[in-house]
């Protein structure tokens, strides 16, 4: 039931924050992160971790390797799993292989599992669904604790993957003893603090419908973010193709000028996701560029910025994760707002399959 939600998409983005409650609950102790289904031993003598997966997914894998590099010091690789299974992959026997999906059920995700698991790599799922076929090859398994996610487009799940990520991070990073006593402290401070992030804010809602009138007509839209905002850039971008069927993509905020900028004129909308904990000054030097070709710019900031053509406000927060969380709200419900204007149906966008068991 859709419980007063327009769209099952819009409940799921609604109950994100008790999501999140429940990816805590039990773990997120005084001191440390618990993580019951793994032990610190099983991970200790891992030298490499890589992470794979599709769509959304790879999204939040990606998202996980920039964590894991910070946090745990881990060296990190992202696969994209179509891909990853026909290319004579090298991997490191020491390893440990990562699949994150939804439904554990995609094809190519479950056959790089079972790949990795056949070079003698230690193997983790992180998976939506207990007793599907890519939890049964796992080794180990994280389960999403998400719920049901009905909606095509995946919101609810995308965030569970990116705080168990961030938990796994933080955990492996604990049994490696290689965080200072003050940056555990800022993580587990930050990630108490998660819940509300994810709290839509109507204000921000009713914004969000209002503009989404204004970029129903374009080119399309550019996503530009650095660091972890690079990930998040992709997903914006493809959670609004995929229900807007609007042309989007996202970038690296730097690698504007070796190619994307090409496109930049008034018609195309470029929507800046300008975290003021990570390299602001270096985004908005790279928004400037596209201001100064005539791009219509969409800046979703804590900060005024003049050459803005709108600006999203968004609450300030000195940790990047919880910049992360706040703007993935922004991200989704503008690609809601957008799609429902142009009359699609948001739950069940055109061609596309809630799980891909074919390759
Ligand atoms: O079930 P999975 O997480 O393995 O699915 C992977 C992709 O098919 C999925 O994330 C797809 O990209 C979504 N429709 C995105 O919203």
């Amino acid at each position: 039931r859709k419980e007063g939600y327009r769209y099952f998409m819009e409940k799921e983005i609604y109950e994100q924050p008790r999501v999140l409650a429940d990816i805590l609950t039990g773990r997120l102790g005084e001191q440390a992160v618990r993580l019951d289904e793994l032990e610190a031993d099983w991970l200790r003598p891992i030298s490499s971790v890589t992470l794979c997966a599709c769509g959304t997914s790879y999204h939040a894998a990606l998202t996980g390797s920039y964590l894991l590099e910070r946090l745990a010091r881990v060296p990190a690789r992202v696969e994209i799993a179509s891909e990853f299974r026909y290319r004579e992959p090298v991997l490191d026997p020491n390893g440990l292989f990562v699949v994150i999906s939804q439904s554990g059920e995609t094809a190519d995700t479950l056959e790089a599992i079972k790949l990795a698991k056949a070079q003698g790599l230690a193997t983790l799922a992180l998976c939506n669904v207990d007793n599907s076929s890519i939890v049964r090859e796992a080794e180990r398994t994280l389960l999403l604790r998400a719920g049901i996610e009905k909606g095509v487009a995946s919101t609810k799940a995308f965030s569970a993957q990116v705080l168990t990520l961030w938990l796994l991070a933080l955990y492996w990073g604990q049994a490696r003893a290689v965080l200072s006593g003050e940056r555990h402290a800022r993580e587990l401070t930050a990630l108490r603090a998660v819940l509300n992030v994810m709290q839509v804010q109507p204000r921000v809602h009713e914004r969000l419908h209002r503009l989404s009138k204004r970029y129903l007509h374009g080119h399309g839209f550019f996503f530009i973010g650095r660091d972890l905002f690079y990930p998040l850039a992709l997903e914006g971008a493809l959670k609004l193709k995929e229900i807007s069927y609007l042309h989007a993509e996202g970038d690296p905020a730097g690698e504007m000028k070796h190619d994307p900028i090409a496109l930049a004129d008034a018609e195309l909308f470029t929507i800046a996701l300008m975290a003021r904990s990570t390299f602001y000054e270096k985004v908005k030097s790279n928004v400037e560029e596209l201001s100064a070709r005539d791009a219509t710019l969409i800046a979703i900031t804590t900060e005024d910025f003049e050459l803005a053509d709108d600006i999203i406000q968004i609450r300030p927060y000195d940790h990047p994760m919880l910049e992360f969380f706040e703007m993935l709200v922004v991200v989704q419900l503008l690609a809601m707002e957008i799609a429902i204007r142009l009359g699609n149906d948001v739950d069940m966008p055109r061609n596309l399959a809630k799980s891909v068991t074919v390759e």
